[in-house]
């Protein structure tokens, strides 16, 4: 991404008071939308997957993350590892979709791997002079597992401690974690970006969601920041989820967890293009019985969002807009995200 291109005082940190957001031509550039998958998406945590996708000792699943194709094993003492799905011989996958056993066998040449990515047997390799299999290991990446979930990342990541910083004791009342129950995904054609700051406040509450309004309460909506994530809270009375505290966590970049009483719903947002991205829902919860009414209840929800954000995309490319100011208030949430996004950008044309 050519420097030149931003509008360089829109990307100097901003003091929430006198904030401007994001620079409109970071929504729609291929080169910026390029450069973030690499410096922001790429160095730091993705939610990558959860534990009932390796259900027992000795199984492994291909997820994607980040556009790569990422290896996940789970071996005979429980420990989770993430890999490349990418074979030492000539970059062959290893596992297709997902499966179970002691060992994992290259779907190209037939090379096998234990679970800990250590090459096992490589066939026909005699003649090889200084060929020794027992020096080749799968590239392994970054890999924790928190609450079931499974996170990787593909280059130095915060540590992931550090990542949480506090959010133990901001979850402590909730019982997790919950077992995966579903999941439900859309596409949405606005910048990822978009989707993660219409999240990122409740001002847009009484506007957009008026039956999701209803719920919560707009006057007690509290937002707190901290280092890498940010918490959006409020009161909740429903039918449907029960009374207590609904609580919308946002993971820098790129996920979010939210809470209501006795379930928890995962989002991934997933930049496909610079116009485009893909939220995954996934559900975990122990109340099965009113998991139907919440999905259609999220579905209805997720329809307004959708139809905002899209509109707010085209608004973005119109060519009119350059720039705007933030509610101190109400979009703390959106100005934290966005200056993290302007620290990396920093960090890389310092560099
Ligand atoms: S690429 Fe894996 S065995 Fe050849
Ligand atoms: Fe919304």
């Amino acid at each position: 991404m050519d420097p030149n291109r931003v509008n360089v005082p829109a990307m100097a940190p901003q003091a929430l008071e006198r904030a401007l957001t994001l620079p409109a031509i970071v929504y729609s550039d291929p080169s910026w939308f390029e450069w973030e998958l690499g410096h922001v998406l790429g160095r730091h945590w993705q939610l990558a997957g959860h534990m009932g996708q390796l259900p027992r000792p000795q199984s492994f699943a291909s997820v994607q993350v980040n556009r790569k194709s990422v290896l996940l094993t789970r071996d005979g003492h429980d420990q989770v590892r993430a890999f490349h799905n990418v074979c030492r011989h000539r970059g062959g996958p290893l596992v297709l979709e997902h499966g179970c056993g002691k060992t994992l066998q290259c779907k190209y040449h037939g090379w096998t791997y234990d679970l800990t990515g250590q090459c096992k047997k490589a066939g026909e390799m005699r003649e090889a002079e200084d060929f020794d299999p027992s020096q080749m290991k799968l590239f392994e990446l970054p890999c924790a597992v928190w609450h079931e979930l499974i996170f990787v990342a593909s280059s130095t990541p915060p540590p992931f401690e550090e990542w949480l910083g506090g959010m133990a004791d901001l979850l402590k009342p909730n019982p997790l974690p919950m077992p995966y129950v579903r999941t439900v995904s859309y596409e949405v054609a606005c910048n990822w970006k978009v989707y993660v700051e219409n999240y990122l406040e409740g001002y847009h509450l009484p506007f957009v969601h008026p039956g999701l309004n209803q719920l919560l309460s707009y006057n007690q909506y509290k937002t707190q920041l901290f280092r890498w994530y940010s918490h959006q809270s409020s009161p909740i009375q429903s039918d449907l989820y029960g009374d207590g505290q609904a609580h919308y966590i946002f993971m820098y970049p790129n996920m979010m967890l939210n809470i209501l009483p006795n379930r928890l719903q995962s989002n991934l947002v997933i930049p496909l293009s610079p116009t485009t991205c893909r939220v995954v829902f996934d559900y975990y919860t122990h109340q099965t019985s009113v998991l139907d009414r919440d999905i259609a209840f999220s579905d209805e929800v997720q329809g307004e969002d959708i139809h905002i954000c899209e509109r707010v995309q085209q608004g973005l490319m119109s060519g009119a807009y350059q720039a705007g100011r933030i509610s101190p208030s109400q979009e703390k949430g959106v100005w934290h995200f966005q200056e993290l996004i302007r620290a990396a950008w920093d960090a890389h044309v310092t560099s």
